[in-house]
């Protein structure tokens, strides 16, 4: 029987960063995965697949509408969606076999098949009707979520869709039908939408993006909307007849009320999603799970099961890769015996849509909720040089600091570039830092970056170029 130091059960960014991290520290590791190929959703089916076609799709927006007006002169696009699907397979393949070499270099066996626990120390890995046992010291369960389903409403991948349908459709539907205002709905919807779609938004709120802060989601519902994105807030997809060439779905208000009607050739269903713990036999194993069905784990990931650690999606918290990333490496470390951690305080969160929208810390409503004083400091790219003259001047930048001490508690920004440049107000706020060490801070110019030292005197009501 073959025996290790720790057995990690998934291959996505939690449990593969997991592996590496815990290899580094000295330790004999294998990593269990059931998919065909390694990397988890965020390699496959989530993060890289819908970044390539957001990168894609963009591209042939801006050839469309942006070159003309910078005097490149271009004949008319035209849309050749079985290459742009092959660029975003290659990047697929491209990472996955980054993956695959990287549990070669840290010698990490991968034992392909579904893992189940069977008690401390035992998992058991099946495969065509095979299975083996292996024994460890340590098992880190790290297997991810998987899509929440509308009650009625069937995902056939074809018309009625899944991400995982919406990054591979055949065609450009004619109208796009998304249910949810999240993240994957206003990503996947601009892909989409920029490739010629007509895209109307669902959503049961009555705003988008929940948990944005909310004067930041204002401006990126109005950004959309000028995009052509359409909105139906405050309603809910009760059902999707499927009979006809055409679906039509039954979208009713969510506070009750006379039901209409929508035509759609794609639905794309988007709400959420939940953790994924089929087949692994926790119950039987005594793995508790917590009431929304996430593994239950203490501040150091440990389950109630001895020797048995849970990290990424399958537990509580934001469900984002670099969280997961980084409760890999904090539980790999902890294993070893050292004082692995996560600082939830600072992580950030982007959408990659066209502009993007990132954020880290506190926004605006939970300052005030908790009570905190605190200061605002905003800046617009209508003012910031660089965006003037790449006429890419949507957006602002949003900063909030204690008010009695000054120190940084959240970041926003809605614009182009927003994903790379939170990275400064996250490392700013790692070192509890100020508004006013982030004023006085050089900024290379001309740069979008500026914006955010603006932001940063104008919580001192001293920005200069405004
Ligand atoms: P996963 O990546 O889900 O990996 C779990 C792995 O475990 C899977 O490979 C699965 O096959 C395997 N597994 C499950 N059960 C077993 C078993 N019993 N035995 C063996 N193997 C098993 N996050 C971001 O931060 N940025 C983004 O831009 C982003 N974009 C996304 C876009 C989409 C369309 C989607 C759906 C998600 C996106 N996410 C993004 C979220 C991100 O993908 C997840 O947060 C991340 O993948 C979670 O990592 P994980 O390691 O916890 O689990
Ligand atoms: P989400 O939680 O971001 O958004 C779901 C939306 O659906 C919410 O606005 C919710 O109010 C709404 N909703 C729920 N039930 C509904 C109903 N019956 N009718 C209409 N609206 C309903 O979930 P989403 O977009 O599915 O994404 C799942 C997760 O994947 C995200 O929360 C995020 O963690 C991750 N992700 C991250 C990305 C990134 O970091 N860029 C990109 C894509 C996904």
């Amino acid at each position: 029987m073959a025996t290790y130091d720790l057995v990690v059960i998934g291959t996505g960014p939690g449990g593969y960063v997991c592996a590496v991290r815990a290899a580094q520290l000295g330790m004999k590791v294998a990593v269990v995965e059931k998919n065909a190929t390694l990397g988890g959703t965020c390699l496959n089916v989530g993060c890289m697949p819908s970044k390539a076609l957001l990168h894609a799709s963009e591209m042939f927006e801006e050839a469309a509408h942006s070159f003309a007006k910078m005097g490149v002169s271009v004949s008319e696009p035209k849309l050749e969606l079985p290459a742009m699907m092959n660029f975003k397979q290659q990047g697929i393949d491209g990472n996955v076999k980054g993956v695959e070499f990287l549990m070669k270099k840290n010698k990490i066996d991968v034992l392909k098949g579904t893992g189940k626990i069977l008690g401390t120390g035992k998992v058991e890995v099946s495969a065509d009707g095979k299975s083996q046992v292996v024994e460890t010291k340590s098992i880190v369960i790290a297997t991810g979520s998987d899509i929440a389903r509308l009650k009625g409403i069937e995902i056939d991948e074809k018309r009625i869709v899944s991400s995982t349908g919406a990054l591979s459709l055949d065609k450009v539907p004619g109208k796009l039908l998304v249910v949810g205002a999240g993240v994957i709905g206003l990503e996947l919807g601009s892909v989409w939408k920029r490739l010629g779609a007509e895209v109307v938004v669902v959503e049961f709120l009555d705003r988008i993006m929940p948990g944005m802060d909310g004067e930041i989601a204002k401006q990126f519902q109005r950004i959309l909307e000028k995009q052509g994105f359409a909105f139906k807030l405050g309603a809910k997809v009760t059902a999707v007849d499927t009979s006809g060439k055409t679906l039509k779905a039954t979208i009713e208000p969510a506070a009750g009320g006379a039901a209409e009607t929508l035509e759609a050739d794609v639905v794309l269903v988007c709400i959420g999603r939940v953790p994924y713990t089929d087949g692994l036999g926790l119950k039987e194993a005594g793995v508790a799970l917590d009431n929304r069905g996430r593994v239950q784990i203490d501040p150091h990931f440990a389950t109630s099961l001895k020797g048995v650690y849970a990290i990424g999606d399958v537990v509580a918290g934001p469900m984002l890769a670099h969280k997961a990333e980084d409760e890999g490496v904090a539980v790999a470390e902890i294993i070893a015996g050292q004082a692995g951690h996560v600082n939830y305080d600072v992580i950030p969160g982007v959408v990659y849509t066209t502009p993007e929208v990132s954020s880290v810390g506190k926004t605006e409503e939970e300052l005030k909720q908790a009570g905190v004083a605190y200061t605002v400091g905003k800046f617009p790219f209508t003012a910031n040089g660089r965006s003037k003259v790449n006429q890419t001047t949507d957006g602002f930048v949003k900063i909030l600091a204690d008010a009695k001490t000054d120190r940084v508690l959240g970041v926003h920004i809605i614009g182009r570039e927003a994903g790379e440049m939170i990275h400064e107000a996250c490392v700013l706020m790692e070192f509890g830092g100020s508004a006013e060490d982030l004023a006085r801070t050089c900024h290379a110019h001309p740069t979008r970056s500026e914006a955010i030292k603006e932001a940063a005197l104008a919580v001192g009501k001293r920005a200069i170029h405004m």
